[in-house]
């Protein structure tokens, strides 16, 4: 299998991670209604390192989309695990790994509005910001990255390469 290229260490995903936190707490500061709400599979590892670090109470649900595409090619957007938790009421911060056309983001923001949350705001880790196609916004960045097909960190081809635990850059299929 063809190696990554690293082009987010495991070091620079840490600090980033830290600030993003102390932002979203900061942000959150005296709410007791915290749900953070993971776009599978692709979110589990920032998620699992980003809610470890909110100093907010919060509770941690998921839910899953998968375009119809198998690998590098996007598709329309099914939603084929939806939360645990009913989201009216609450201050949802939704939580994914990747935009790049926004469709997805956009997708899921639109059905959770129509369930009235308290709130909605975005967090993404990475963001290809010049493929963005849609208006799908986004409260929280990691980091802008080119337009490269990217793996690691819950980020995959293919289903490979997910739990490396830095970010790497392979050819797209
Ligand atoms: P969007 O709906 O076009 O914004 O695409 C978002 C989804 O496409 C992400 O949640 C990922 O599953 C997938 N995706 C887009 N670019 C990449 C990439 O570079 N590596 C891995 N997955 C990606
Ligand atoms: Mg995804």
């Amino acid at each position: 299998m063809e190696m990554p290229e690293v082009l987010i260490s495991e070091g620079l995903i840490r600090k980033r991670v830290e600030e993003l936190a102390w932002m979203i707490s900061e942000e959150y500061k005296g709410v007791d209604n915290l749900l953070v709400l993971g776009v599978l599979r692709g979110c589990y590892m920032f998620m699992a390192d980003l809610t470890r670090m909110l100093t907010v109470p919060r509770q941690v649900d998921f839910l899953a989309v998968s375009s119809y595409g198998d690998t590098t090619a996007a598709g329309p957007v099914r939603l084929i695990m939806d939360t645990r938790k009913d989201v009216t009421g609450k201050h949802v911060l939704l939580v994914d790994d990747i935009i790049d056309t926004g469709t997805t983001l956009q997708y899921l923001t639109e059905t959770l509005k129509a369930r009235n949350p308290a709130s909605l705001k975005t967090c993404v880790f990475l963001r290809k910001e010049e493929r963005l196609e849609t208006d799908a916004k986004v409260d929280f960045i990691g980091f802008d990255i080119p337009d490269v097909w990217v793996v690691g960190y819950g980020l995959d081809r293919g289903d490979d390469y997910r739990a490396l635990p830095y970010i790497g850059e392979v050819s797209g299929d």
